[in-house]
């Protein structure tokens, strides 16, 4: 796939051909990404950074990842700041923000503000997360992770745990995951449970999920855990929150049953579902993972910048 001047609204905007391309180019950038090599393929490019949520990550990651390829940056990181504030509308604030820069990344509170926002701009819209949508490039740094620790993607089990309602991360996750032929075991509390959406687009895809509310059941034969987040933000009533705050916690007596090479991944921030006594395990893989965000954004922006790598 020529990713040349692409959106990047959702995984399922990619094929598994075009996946493994990006997964393939990002370990060609892991020498760049540490700074070990230079190569200004976007010199002059200039990135927007849109980020109306709280983020680490992926923010910096963006900005990383164009830094190192000689793109420069803008930013704004709150709608307080934006003529937002005074009434403007998202539609409105994309097209001004495309006419200053070559591609924007948008992260934005609502489900489906990266599709809108693609839809106002010229050029490409990269989806840093969209409410309790999807967050496609988290995706792409999830794989190159899985795919570096166990050399292939094909036929793993990969158990999703926590919050698969409003975890954006797994829902872009498990759309991919389909592509892979992977064994998806789906482990939340009832209230929390992957959405009617996705279950019926892993059916249609010939992956039939197995359901359940017990971590303990599932463990011992993942070859990947990947732990998230209660999303208590994306609550509309706290006490609801209070009911599965702390549901599962991954320590070292939960790995004593699993799989001695299983992987524990998480795109953090962790709260409590991850004990850091799990960090100084061979297990452990989600510092590392999010240290590939900056080669796997490095290719994608190479790639819709256009730039020779
Ligand atoms: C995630 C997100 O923002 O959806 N973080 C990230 O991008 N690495 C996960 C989360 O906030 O729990």
């Amino acid at each position: 796939m020529d990713l040349y001047h692409k959106d990047v609204v959702s995984i399922m905007d990619f094929s598994k051909d075009d996946i493994e391309g990006i997964l393939d180019m990002a370990e060609k950038m892991v020498p760049y990404a540490k700074g070990e090599k230079m190569k200004r393929t976007l010199d002059g490019k200039i990135l927007g950074n849109l980020f109306f949520e709280p983020s680490t990550r992926t923010k910096l990651s963006f900005e990383s990842a164009a830094y190192r390829l000689g793109c420069d940056v803008i930013d704004v990181s709150e709608m307080s700041m934006t003529s937002m504030a005074k009434g403007e509308t998202l539609a409105d604030t994309i097209k001004i923000v495309d006419a200053y820069c070559d591609a924007t990344v948008l992260r934005h509170p609502f489900e489906g503000a990266a599709k809108l926002a693609a839809k106002f701009s010229d050029h490409p819209v990269i989806n840093a997360g969209d409410g309790a949508g999807s967050h496609p490039t988290q995706t792409l740094l999830d794989l190159f992770t899985m795919r570096s620790a166990k050399g292939s993607l094909d036929g793993l089990n990969i158990t999703l745990v926590g919050d698969l309602k409003y975890g954006r991360t797994v829902h872009s996750l498990a759309q991919a995951l389909t592509k892979f032929g992977m064994n998806i075991t789906l482990v939340a509390p009832e209230s929390l449970r992957m959405p009617n959406d996705i279950i019926d687009h892993l059916e249609a895809s010939g992956c039939h999920p197995k359901i359940t509310e017990s971590l303990d059941d599932a463990v011992s034969e993942a070859d990947v855990l990947y732990v998230t987040r209660i999303q208590r933000e994306r609550f509309p009533d706290p006490s609801e929150y209070q009911k599965v705050a702390g549901t599962y916690r991954v320590d070292k007596a939960l790995l004593e049953r699993a799989k001695s090479d299983m992987i524990v991944m998480h795109p953090l921030p962790r709260v409590n579902e991850i004990a850091p006594e799990v960090d100084d395990t061979p297990h452990a893989k989600y510092f590392e993972q999010a240290a590939n965000g900056v080669p796997v954004r490095m290719a994608l922006l190479n790639g819709l910048l256009g730039g020779e790598f």
